[in-house]
Parts: C-alpha cells; structure tokens; sequence
C-alpha cells in the first residue's frame, strides 16, 4: 500500500554534471544455450525467413530494432558444461550431449563459428564466456587460439578449415559463470575461483594483452557470500582482470507491486556495494588500476514460477520451453528503471547485458514456422539504445516518496538524462512509481540549449498487467506522451502512474 506526498516533481539538467562518455556496451544483451533461446529462437532452419545458416531473419531484423550492441554467449549455466571443440566443423559430425544445466540435450548445430556469423548479420559484438566449471585453463586457451589467431597455428588453421577464414576477434571474456552459485556445475569457494580467475586470465593474457576479461561476481546481491566473494576474488586476480560482473533478477512477490516498481534501488545497492568493496581491493593492493562492473545478466525474471511452468521433466529434451515469462506494462516500467539506474551509474558499470534476447526472459518472442514479436520490456530497451547518445547526465530531482515493504520510502519518480555535444541531441528517460497518481514534472533543461521535442513516448496502459502474447502480439506498445511542452528551457511533462517515457529534444 503506497502514501502520496505528492504529485509534482521538479528535475534540473546540468550539462557538466557528466557521469561519463556512453559505451556502447552498456546495451548488452545474452544469448544462452537454454530452452528455445537459440533452437526455435534465432535458429530454424525450416522457417520461411532462414538464411542459409538456418537464422531466422525476421528475428534478426527485430535484434537490431532492440538496438542491443554485445551479445554474452553461449552462456549462462550452460557455459560450466560446454565443450566448445564439439561446436566447430562439419555439422553431420558434431555430438550430441547433455546439458546438465538445463536438464536438456545439445545438438551443437549452433556453435562458436555461427554465432560469431550471426553476430555480423545483427551488427553486434560477441562477448564469450569460457567454461571454469567442469574445465579450465587449457580449454580456454584453445578457445582463444581458434576463435581470434588469424592463421599458422593448429587450432587457427582448424577454424579456417571450418569456413571462417577472418578471426572472430573477440574483445572482451567472461572468466566462467556465477561460480558463487551452488548450482552451479563446478561451483567453487571464492578462494578457488579466484586462484583460477587469476591463472587463467594471466595465461590469456600472455596470448593477448589487450584481451578485457570480467572475473565472476555474485549471482545477486542476496547471495550469503555477496560482497566477501567480491572481495576475495579480486584479492586473488586484480591485476590480472578488468570487469568483475554482477547479476541481478527481479520479480514482484505477493501482489507487491509498490517494492517491485522501486527494484533499482536493489540495483544501486548492488552496485554502490561491488565499487566500494573494488576499490578497497585497490588501495589495499596499491593498485593504480579500476575495476569496472560488467553486469552482464539483469532483468525481470518469474523465477520462482519457472519450475512449476516449465517443460521440465525427466526425459533430456531439445529445446524444451524454459524460462518464458510473459511480460507486462509493469515488468516493462521496472526495466525501463533499471536501464535509467545502470545509466547512472555507466561510470562503473561499463557495460551490462540483459539476460536475454530471444524467447528465454527476453524481449523477443517467437514461434515455429510462425511469427516473431515483442514483449513489453522490448520498448524501453529500444527506446534507450537509439535515444541515448553522447554523455551521460546525472539529474537532480526533487520529488516526494511513497512507502515500500522492502525499501522503505522509495521516490516516486527517477530519472537519467543524455547530451551529445557533437549532434546537438539530447534526451530524458523518467519514470512514475505511483501506483495511482499522474505526476506533472518540470524539466530544467535549458542548459541542453535545447528548442524543440522531436519524440515524445511513453509505456502505460490503465491495465498495468497488459501484456502481447501469441494471440494478440501488439496488445501493448509505446504511446505518444501527450501534453509534452518546452518553453524556454522548460520541458513540461505529465507522467501517467505506474509508467515509463523518454523524450528527445534537438
Ligand atoms: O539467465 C538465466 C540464468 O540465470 C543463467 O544461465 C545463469 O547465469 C543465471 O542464474
């Protein structure tokens, strides 16, 4: 149950109040080798759209709407079993094995030489994870070698073999998976799997100087180890890695949706926890160097229904239907409100994936032989990626609060604004947590130099739990924020409750 203070709120846009330089990076998304996240989902190769790789086209056509920039890849739990080598050559002669993850079967028709094509088609850049948890050293290294050596080498001669004459030249390595997770396969104390952090990023390393690698984090700010794991494992590897990543999922429990629509508070938390215990790691070492966060998994996920609706059995089954949820206007507000939080903080997070793209907790949803669409949670995304360009700008607001269950008084509005100095661009992204009232805010921007709106949009709907599912696919989408005005560096804007908007002003 919320209490109203009020229902006016007042932002100033300061144009040297710079966060930092957008990444990006920071528009990340995540591909796993999970239920019909790749099977059925970017992969069908019957389907009317299929290239000859077998990727749909239309489902790339809506990722590159999406606008997400990296894509982590092949996992995700998945990645603690995986033999990338079964991935690679010829596909008659690839095996089928068990992904003890997921409870299912892998055919590896799509491996580390597809995905890396399919990257291309999407414009987007590969993030790969390598498997700490049933191997190590060795495998990552291998894995190195075929996917980014260019020729004259066993393993880079493998790959050319296999089709790929160019290197897939992949940036930036997640050493492992949420290793702190006991279900994890292969999950290790923070001792271990700093030890082998360290090792393992000292050896790629010696391959590749430049290579960014993201050291395992904490699977969520709950975790009975979150903040020592953090600490230990940095202890152990600091100089050797650049990221350590963070990952976070959020649901509304209990019909309490006033906690659920301030979720980025947890966010903040998470984040302001992992940078202070990084940067006591920093001064203890006497280290010059800053660890960035990657948080390379968030999102809206109904975990704890997941068990009971999912095609989970004893049988090992390909692609069974795991993990999609369906999303509302309010799942959709609250990641618009994550995205506006990992904004605000892109001085640390340098660059964030959301957990995932196609079917599994993702934007995109298809069906087979049948059509593809978008969730809710598609539009915020979208939205951000293309409007936020430039710097970004920590605003100040002054607005009431309403009481959570679980945060206590959270505000009722929060905001993130963007500048780019180079096309003259700029853009808000608010949101309204009330779960009642209509909030009028006043936009001090006029040191944006800014004279007119040019995109005035807003996620709401009188049903906040309107959603697009297979039987009415565009039952929910963006509205055009009706009343917006700027006068003389004035934006006055009137949020509906329970909504998300973004504006771009020229
Ligand atoms: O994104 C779904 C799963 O959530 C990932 O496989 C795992 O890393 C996390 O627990």
């Amino acid at each position: 149950m919320s209490l109203f203070v009020t229902t006016t709120a007042s932002i100033t846009v300061d144009r040297n109040a710079v966060v930092a330089p957008i990444n990006r990076r920071i528009f990340g998304s995540f591909v796993e080798h999970l239920g019909r996240c790749v099977y059925d989902g970017i992969y069908e190769p019957g389907h009317p759209t299929a290239n000859e790789d077998g990727f749909r086209l239309d489902v790339v056509d809506l990722v590159k709407e999406l606008g997400s920039t990296t894509i982590r890849y092949p996992g995700g739990n998945f990645v603690s079993g995986f033999k990338w080598e079964d991935s690679v050559g010829p596909r008659d002669q690839r095996p089928v094995r068990r992904d003890l993850a997921w409870h299912s079967l892998e055919t590896n028709q799509v491996g580390v030489d597809e995905f890396a094509r399919w990257c291309k088609l999407t414009g987007s850049e590969l993030m790969m994870a390598v498997n700490l948890g049933t191997r190590g050293i060795e495998a990552a290294l291998d894995l190195l070698e075929y996917s980014n050596h260019p020729s004259g080498t066993a393993l880079s001669d493998q790959r050319i073999a296999n089709g790929s004459p160019e290197p897939h030249n992949i940036r930036m390595w997640c050493l492992g998976n949420e290793m702190d997770g006991p279900w994890q396969t292969g999950y290790r104390t923070a001792e271990d799997y700093g030890t082998l952090a360290a090792r393992t990023a000292q050896a790629m390393k010696a391959a590749d100087k430049d290579l960014e690698l993201v050291a395992c984090g904490s699977s969520g700010s709950a975790m009975p180890t979150f903040g020592d794991w953090e600490r230990t494992v940095l202890e152990k590897s600091y100089e050797h890695v650049d990221y350590i990543s963070a990952h976070a999922y959020y649901q509304e429990r209990g019909g309490d949706l006033g906690t659920f629509l301030a979720s980025s508070l947890d966010m903040q938390y998470f984040i302001e926890t992992v940078v202070s215990t990084a940067d006591h790691v920093k001064n203890k070492l006497r280290s010059s160097k800053t660890i960035k966060i990657s948080f390379d998994e968030w999102n809206i996920w109904y975990l704890d229904e997941h068990q009971a609706s999912d095609e989970v059995n004893d049988e090992w089954r390909i692609a069974p239907r795991q993990l999609e949820d369906v999303y509302s206007v309010a799942d959709a507000v609250v990641l618009g409100n994550l995205m506006i939080t990992l904004l605000k903080n892109h001085d640390r997070v340098a660059s964030a994936s959301l957990a995932q793209l196609v079917n599994v907790i993702a934007p995109i949803m298809t069906e087979p032989g049948g059509a593809a669409w978008r969730q809710t949670t598609f539009f915020p995304f979208s939205v951000t990626s293309r409007l936020a360009q430039g710097d970004v700008l920590r605003p100040r607001i002054d607005v009431g609060t309403y009481e959570t269950a679980k945060f206590g008084a959270a505000p009722l509005v929060d905001a993130v604004a963007t500048a780019d100095s180079e096309s003259g661009a700029s853009a808000v992204f608010l949101v309204n947590r009330s779960l009642t009232e209509s909030i009028e805010v006043t936009i001090h921007v006029g040191d944006l130099g800014a004279s007119s709106i040019q995109e005035a949009v807003t996620l709401h709907d009188e049903d906040v739990y309107a959603k697009n599912t297979i039987d009415d696919q565009e039952r929910v989408g963006l509205k055009q924020l009706e009343g917006a005005t700027l006068e003389e560096g004035t934006l006055t804007v009137t949020l509906p409750p329970v909504s998300w908007s973004a504006l771009s002003l020229a």
